[in-house]
């Protein structure tokens, strides 16, 4: 494993290394255990988008482990004002140790890989979101114990959580289901690659354009915003078509009595998910969100570690 660009480039036992060593980096930090294993180095993280989440969850994970990162919107640095991805990946690679990036293609966040010398990690692309699905396969671990055969249904738009949860839940055997509106589906090489996969783990892949069979006794019950970044414009009528697809009571009472519900967040409640769901017991969305350090932290430290 040198780089993090997507869950499809990861083996089995990548995933399990990265879930053994969270479970040991959250232990021990909530006993007081500290790790510094990255003691000297430097991540840059590179924002074209927003963050909350993913800015301050490798920020911390960098600091606690001994290492420094440096924020850098491309509102600011030069590769804003057209520098190359292929000259600004040379040059990182000369002076820090990592690169995390957020951006709008993932054929950039490739591009950082192979033009630079470094691990280069996916902080969210258009087309997926590795980290995020890391930490909620976690999350889901913790809750529900074995993860073969469970069921994770997705419902809304087939964006980059919806990809990435295809990519992840056929690696680890969890049955997948996922429900958008026509026009509004996953990409069609992940669905055919989860495919694949799926028959070698032994689980299935199920895509449809009805949330209530998505739903229909699942263990969880992810949802994303209907509007992602980038997509402003299309809000209205987003918001419009989206609309028999939020997760609401209705919906949930469809899934297992004890399903989870998981969100990347950041969440439009009211939207793609009602209160009654989001801030029910179902909900685990801190814990999903509190994930994100402890697994970003096991990545950082098997890719940047010495
Ligand atoms: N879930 C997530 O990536 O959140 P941010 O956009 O706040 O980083
Ligand atoms: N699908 C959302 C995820 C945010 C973490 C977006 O891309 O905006």
């Amino acid at each position: 494993m040198k780089h993090l660009l997507s869950i499809a480039k990861l083996d089995t036992k990548d995933i399990e290394d990265i879930f053994s060593l969270t479970a040991k980096f959250k232990n021990d930090l909530k006993n007081g255990i500290p790790h510094r294993l990255l003691e000297g180095k430097t991540l840059a993280m590179i924002f074209s988008k927003s963050s909350t989440r993913t800015r301050v969850s490798f920020e911390t994970g960098m600091y606690q482990l001994g290492g420094h990162a440096i924020f850098l919107s491309t509102a600011e640095i030069q590769l804003g004002r057209g520098e190359s991805v292929r000259d600004t990946a040379g040059v990182l690679s000369r002076y820090v140790d990592g690169i995390m990036i957020r951006t709008y293609r993932q054929s950039d966040v490739e591009d950082f890989a192979s033009f630079g010398s470094i691990p280069v990690i996916n902080g969210l692309t258009d087309l997926l979101h590795p980290c995020q699905v890391l930490a909620d396969l976690f999350t889901v671990l913790e809750h529900k114990g074995p993860l073969k055969g469970l069921k994770l249904a997705y419902v809304g738009d087939g964006n980059n959580m919806a990809n990435s949860l295809l990519n992840g839940c056929s690696k680890l055997g969890i049955n997948v289901s996922v429900a958008t509106p026509r026009g509004y589906e996953c990409d069609e090489t992940i669905v055919a690659n989860a495919k694949i996969i799926a028959h070698e783990t032994g689980s299935t892949v199920n895509i449809t354009l009805d949330p209530s069979e998505a739903v229909k006794d699942a263990d969880v019950v992810y949802t994303d915003t209907w509007v992602s970044m980038g997509q402003e414009k299309e809000k209205s009528q987003r918001l419009r078509i989206f609309l028999p697809y939020q997760v609401n009571k209705k919906l949930f009472s469809e899934a297992k009595s004890d399903a989870i519900f998981l969100h990347c967040l950041p969440a439009y409640r009211g939207c793609e998910v009602t209160d009654d769901i989001i801030d029910s017991p179902h909900s685990v969305i801190f814990d999903e969100a509190e994930n994100r350090l402890h697994v970003q932290k096991a990545i950082m430290a098997i890719l940047l570690g010495a």
